[in-house]
């Protein structure tokens, strides 16, 4: 696989005068791919039926016709205005009730069947005028689904379908009081459409009711996708993407993208670090102009496994962004740093958003390639660097890591629908047991709890996995490497219910977890021999030995070569005991990393990374600030 660049670009927002010479610049200074047409539904269809397609045809052109392949991207995360008088109950609606307005984007509801239907015939439409365009070399479906908060919606058709799917999945309804235990505060119902959505009840609605809400608000994500993707199959040979975002959780990525050919992610460290990793003050102090060390590499191998090895980053931050709440430049070189640790993960392509920063409208403040004036900015200069590398980097092809780290969306909507203790997020849970993974110099593959195959993992990690699906649990007693179950493995069966016997309940591990509670931030339970459980902590009911336990003796990582099992969400200091411990019973090596230093080994390559403002030595060599070194096994 050959490594390419790319941006994306809105010919819609620029005098045609311009395209030719935009266009010009962007095969100039090394770019593959071009990404358009993904907002641009009011500039195609004005009104109702009205199509205007001639811009579009000469955008492709125009950008075709100086060397640069298109990704064109569905409309459909911008209906235009008249659309919402056509279908006034296509609104999604927050929890709160009230419809989200037109004005900004994303405004549309997932189960609103008519909206469905629009989205269909525009993408037939595009599909058909564009399918075997030369130019058009991939598609994107809409845009970072999920993103503003918008995949779960209160609205009249949300519900009408969740009582559908509901009546689907439990065929009676004495089967669903009983599923979710419906007794219970005298919640039984009597017919399928009693049921209403899990939002403005008085105290919190039933976690089985809460999930299953969930669980379809995904299968709805899955669906709105699958329509679009149908439409481009039947009239194009071009792979189908989809650009998801960082830490979205609240729909099954698996799924949508086991309808797609490529996996694509919008990458944008600083913004990230600032308003999503979750880190303290001075960590983000620290990493205020690079980003988290692991947050963008967590998604980058969440992607390859979402996008089955085929996977880019269609979106990269090439400045300061306008979202977050603080919005630094990034250190210089830290654009190189970024798209060279894509390529370290696999990514096919690397795209910078956007081409030129627009003067105009919500993005004013979002820096682009190029400056609203149209000369180079920053990023421009970094691209261009990173394409004279390439030129003499070798072809590459994907590898197995020696770690695999499962994880599961449905855990973490479990984790969010009963969460026990404030802050204390499935996400959370296993990007904690990430990064200490990479602390410890390790590579890592995330892969998903539909996995059946472990071979070739000398280590897998499953942590809080609330449910643990049959599949898995098999999967994962077949594994030849060693495996690390816990916290909360197996505390909820399909249901939502507590199972029986009590969980882990994993064959072979002599573990019954007796007792659960949640911590106060400042009420860490110290490790013997450094590090503590933190938010999460069970009691566990064993008579093996402990391999790590509080200080009071109470066992935490109990195990033997071929499992073990962890009771605690524990600290920095205590993860990395872990993994040292875990490294032990699997016969892996750890090469503890310096602070904000990162590796990553492929089958060819081995990549080092200087996320800090100072030079660091590294086992490869010296590295300066926002440094990359590459070299050849
Ligand atoms: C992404 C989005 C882009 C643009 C960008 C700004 O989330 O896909 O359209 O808004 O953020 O950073």
């Amino acid at each position: 696989m050959k490594r390419t660049l790319g941006t994306c670009y809105y010919p819609e927002h620029w005098p045609e005068e311009m395209w030719e010479d935009d266009a010009r610049r962007m095969a100039e200074a090394g770019l593959t791919w071009v990404r358009i047409g993904e907002f641009s539904w009011s500039k195609l269809e004005p009104t109702p039926g009205d199509l205007h397609w001639d811009w579009l045809d000469r955008a492709i052109d125009v950008l075709g016709n100086a060397g640069l392949q298109v990704v064109l991207g569905t409309p459909t995360a911008t209906p235009p205005r008249w659309m919402i008088d056509r279908h006034p109950d296509m609104l999604a609606v927050d929890a709160e009730g009230r419809p989200r307005k037109f004005g900004s984007r994303r405004h549309y509801c997932f189960s609103h069947a008519g909206y469905r239907e629009e989205s269909r015939r525009i993408t037939r439409l595009m599909a058909d005028r564009y399918g075997r365009n030369k130019f058009v070399g991939a598609w994107q479906t809409d845009n970072e689904y999920g993103c503003h908060d918008t995949t779960l919606s209160y609205s009249d058709a949300a519900r009408a379908g969740f009582r559908d799917w509901l009546a689907q999945r439990y065929q009676s309804v004495d089967a669903l009081n009983r599923a979710w235990g419906n007794v219970f505060w005298s919640m039984e119902y009597g017919k399928f459409d009693d049921v209403d959505l899990p939002n403005l009840t008085v105290t919190e609605p039933n976690p089985a009711h809460a999930q299953d809400f969930r669980r379809y608000s995904s299968d709805m994500v899955v669906l709105f996708n699958r329509v679009q993707v149908d439409e481009i199959r039947a009239h194009s040979d071009a792979p189908v993407s989809h650009n998801y975002m960082g830490r979205i959780t609240d729909f099954d990525h698996f799924a949508v993208g086991a309808d797609l050919d490529i996996a694509t992610w919008d990458s944008y460290p600083l913004g990230f670090l600032e308003d999503r990793v979750g880190a303290d003050d001075a960590h983000q102090r620290a990493y205020a102009r690079q980003g988290d060390p692991d947050f963008q590499a967590f998604h980058h191998d969440l992607y390859r496994a979402v996008g089955r090895d085929r996977w880019w980053v269609m979106e990269q931050q090439p400045g300061p962004v306008n979202w977050a709440p603080y919005n630094p430049a990034p250190l210089p070189g830290m654009v190189r740093l970024w798209t060279w640790e894509a390529f370290a993960h696999g990514a096919e392509a690397v795209c910078y958003f956007r081409w030129r920063q627009a003067p105009f409208a919500q993005e004013q403040m979002h820096a682009g390639m190029l400056r609203p004036d149209g000369k180079d900015a920053h990023a421009m200069h970094e691209a261009r660097e990173v394409h004279r590398e390439l030129a003499h980097a070798p072809e590459v092809a994907p590898t197995q890591a020696p770690v695999a780290l499962v994880f599961d969306y449905a855990a973490d909507w479990a984790w969010a629908t009963q969460p026990h203790g404030a802050g204390l997020s499935y996400f959370g849970l296993v990007f904690d047991h990430y990064k200490a993974l990479r602390r410890a110099g390790l590579s890592v593959d995330i892969v998903p709890a539909s996995r059946t195959d472990f071979a070739g993992y000398k280590l897998v990690l499953a942590p809080g996995l609330m449910h643990l699906p049959n599949g898995l649990r098999s999967a994962l007693a077949q594994a030849k490497g060693h495996v690390l179950y816990g916290p909360r493995t197996g505390a909820r069966d399909k249901n939502f219910a507590i199972p029986s016997p009590l969980p882990p309940a994993i064959d072979g591990l002599e573990v019954t977890v007796a007792r659960v509670e949640s911590l106060r931030p400042d009420m860490p339970v110290d490790l013997k021999g450094g590090g503590a459980a933190t938010g999460y902590l069970e009691e566990l009911e064993t008579d093996a030995p402990a391999l790590l336990a509080t200080k009071e003796g109470a066992a935490i990582l109990v195990g033997d070569p071929a499992q073990s099992y962890c009771a605690a969400w524990l600290d920095a200091d205590g993860l990395d005991r872990l993994v040292g411990a875990l490294a032990g019973l699997s016969n892996l090596e750890v090469r503890q990393m310096p602070e904000g230093v990162r590796t990553r080994r492929t089958a060819t390559e081995e990549f080092w990374f200087n996320h800090t403002v100072h030079p660091v030595e590294t086992p490869a060599g010296k590295l300066p600030p926002a440094g990359v070194l590459r070299r050849t096994l």
